[in-house]
């Protein structure tokens, strides 16, 4: 979910609109907003896209110059008008928006009926607006203080109300939330893209702060005790242009062009004249620790499968992936002696923010790869080796893949160099052909003419699989999770050995298959694999490098990427995997940016 408010002189409504398209990326079952009208709380809010809210507002425009806004990721309760935020209580006095999840807000709400609260939806938020209506004392930065002290779970809050229209009151516990500063306004917002508009100034608040904003003043004090306390204020460098398409029809297709750019500004003061790995203030001594974890979800959890293989491969130190979600609740047998490292392009995900702090209990160091060095994750971690990928918009994520994938291949060179693993010669050829990868992926870009055809071959089929070895993998699984995100089509992606053990059943006359195939030293066994699914009917589509021409007397298609060393062939070879989504996707009509069902971010578990 995303929530945006504001207190100042301007038109309000336009402002938490506006705010509100830039953080539709975190949920899109539905959107709202309440805005003080003269001294009068006035609530409008639409189930779906925030068009419909858009559309309701055009009938109705709210008129006022304090408000907070809400579009949601349906967590308890469908999508619905009644379930949209923002919510209030029976006097209609007091109006919140809530980024999170309440985990004891049944026994809330079972309290709160017996006293006679009539609930108008299901969520577990309208607790809080009822707590804050029955405990109001006149005050409402004690009350919401203690409306909080009851609450367990996650939740960022923007709170309003009639009886002190000159404040609104914000609340950051354990989901993110910031404080843009303006000249006699000031913004609260999930993410910094929704205020950027309008400043670049922010508070990042912290877990357990409340802040009370005026339009001339920001008070931030510790929820649970009052005392004041200082935040300094952030200046962000991002400009509003880098939020918008520039040009594009999707900021998906937008991604995937910045990646040259990305990939360059990632690896941009990490390597030195002598073609040395540096990072920059990161004492990291492999001795001291015996094993490495890469933990992350989604996108990010296949690129750390990347980093498996190159982590293992250029140190010889044992590393294990995990999902982020399994990591938590496995007792995974994690010490002092091990290393953790977690990837997360937003910083936010709730269950990797929750494998870091599993991790430091049991005493790790925690070294964080993100996009967002303001974030939760980024804070909470002992190192922080940022993702130079900007603002990914696009709930697939694309840019930040490649840019967490590059982020690895520059750690490995840098651990096996502090390790002493890594012959001189070996580290110069490596760190020229990680230079030479924005080119190649410009070249492949110049080049999407059969693949758009390919994505009109396959976007009636109903299945689809993916198949490599070794790292090509890795890459599948990463590609086949980009064609059902957007395309809604099922595929799956297996290590092509394995398919012979069950999915092989599956293959049938028309099954198009794509077929990874860029370890020149598994060439041979994969091609015997292709031939097994071609002896069933299968199209098949291979990505190789360009010296495997041959490979045209196997497949149908072929897909040439250029060589480079074969490490780093997964950058190359996800390019073309990330172009077919979009155009099938295209093709087919779907809501690219915003596929259904699915946030870029997701703050709870
Ligand atoms: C969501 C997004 C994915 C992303 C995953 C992890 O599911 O839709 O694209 O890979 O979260 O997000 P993170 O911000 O932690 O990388």
């Amino acid at each position: 979910c995303g929530i945006v408010g504001y207190i100042g002189e301007r038109d309000v409504q336009q402002i938490l609109v506006n705010g509100l398209s830039k953080l539709e990326y975190r949920g899109y079952d539905s959107a709202g907003i309440a805005v003080m009208e003269e001294d009068q709380l006035t609530i409008e809010k639409a189930e779906g896209r925030l068009k419909n809210l858009k559309g309701k507002l055009e009938q109705r425009p709210l008129q006022g110059t304090i408000g907070i806004g809400h579009t949601r990721w349906a967590t308890h309760g469908e999508p619905s008008d009644a379930n949209s935020h923002p919510h209030t209580d029976q006097t209609g006095k007091f109006s919140i928006v809530h980024n999170g999840i309440i985990e004891n807000y049944m026994e809330l709400k079972e309290e709160l009926m017996e006293k006679g609260a009539v609930f108008s939806s299901e969520t577990d938020t309208e607790v809080i607006v009822h707590l804050i209506a029955e405990l109001y004392n006149g005050d409402i930065v004690s009350t919401v203080q203690s409306v909080i002290a009851k609450l367990d779970g996650a939740y960022s809050l923007g709170v309003i109300t009639e009886y002190e229209p000159n404040k609104l009151i914000a609340v950051r516990h354990a989901s993110p939330l910031v404080i843009g500063v303006g000249k006699g306004e000031h913004f609260i917002a999930s993410d910094i893209s929704a205020v950027i508009q309008h400043t670049k100034d922010v508070y990042v608040l912290q877990d357990g702060d409340l802040a009370v904003l005026m339009k001339d003043k920001v008070t931030i004090m510790k929820a649970d005790t009052g005392e004041s306390v200082r935040r300094a204020i952030m200046r962000v460098d991002w400009d509003v242009d880098q939020v918008e398409k520039g040009g594009f029809e999707h900021f998906m297709l937008k991604e995937i062009h910045e990646q040259p750019l990305t990939l360059r500004k990632t690896m941009l003061d990490r390597i030195n004249k002598e073609n040395d790995v540096v990072f920059e203030g990161l004492d990291l001594t492999p001795a001291d620790f015996d094993k490495i974890y890469i933990i992350g979800c989604g996108t990010a959890y296949h690129a750390g499968l990347i980093g498996k293989n190159v982590i293992e491969k250029l140190t010889r130190i044992p590393v294990e992936v995990d999902i982020a979600s399994e990591f938590r609740y496995r007792d995974p047998i994690v010490n002092d002696k091990s290393l953790v490292i977690v990837v997360s392009q937003s910083g936010e995900t709730a269950d990797t923010l929750a494998a870091l702090q599993e991790s430091h209990r049991r005493g790790a160091k925690v070294l964080a790869i993100t996009n967002v060095p303001s974030s939760t994750i980024a804070r909470d971690a002992d190192y922080v080796v940022p993702t130079m990928a900007g603002p990914e918009i696009a709930v697939a994520s694309t840019k930040a893949y490649t840019a967490q994938l590059i982020t690895f291949y520059l750690l490995g060179i840098y651990l096996a160099q502090e390790k002493g693993t890594l012959d001189d010669l070996y580290r110069v050829s490596l760190v020229q052909a990680l230079k030479e990868l924005p080119m190649q992926v410009e070249n492949i870009l110049d080049d999407a003419y059969e693949l758009k055809l390919f994505a009109q071959s396959i976007k009636n089929k109903k299945n689809l699989f993916f198949i490599g070895r070794g790292l090509d993998f890795a890459v599948a699984l990463e590609g086949s999770l980009k064609l059902k995100e957007i395309s809604y089509i099922h595929s799956e992606a297996y290590a092509a050995g394995e398919l012979k053990h069950g999915s092989l059943a599956l293959v049938e006359e028309g099954t198009p298959i794509i077929a990874l195939i860029t370890q020149q030293d598994l060439y041979e066994k994969t091609v015997s694999n292709i031939k097994e699914v071609k002896a069933r009917g299968a199209d098949v589509m291979g990505i190789t490098l360009e010296v495997n021409v041959d490979l045209f007397n196997v497949v149908d298609e072929v897909c040439f990427i250029p060589k480079t060393n074969a490490l780093f062939t997964p950058i190359l070879s996800v390019v073309p995997l990330q172009l077919i989504s979009y155009y099938t996707s295209l093709a087919l009509g779907n809501d690219i940016d915003k596929p259904r069902n699915l946030a870029k971010s997701v703050t709870v578990e």
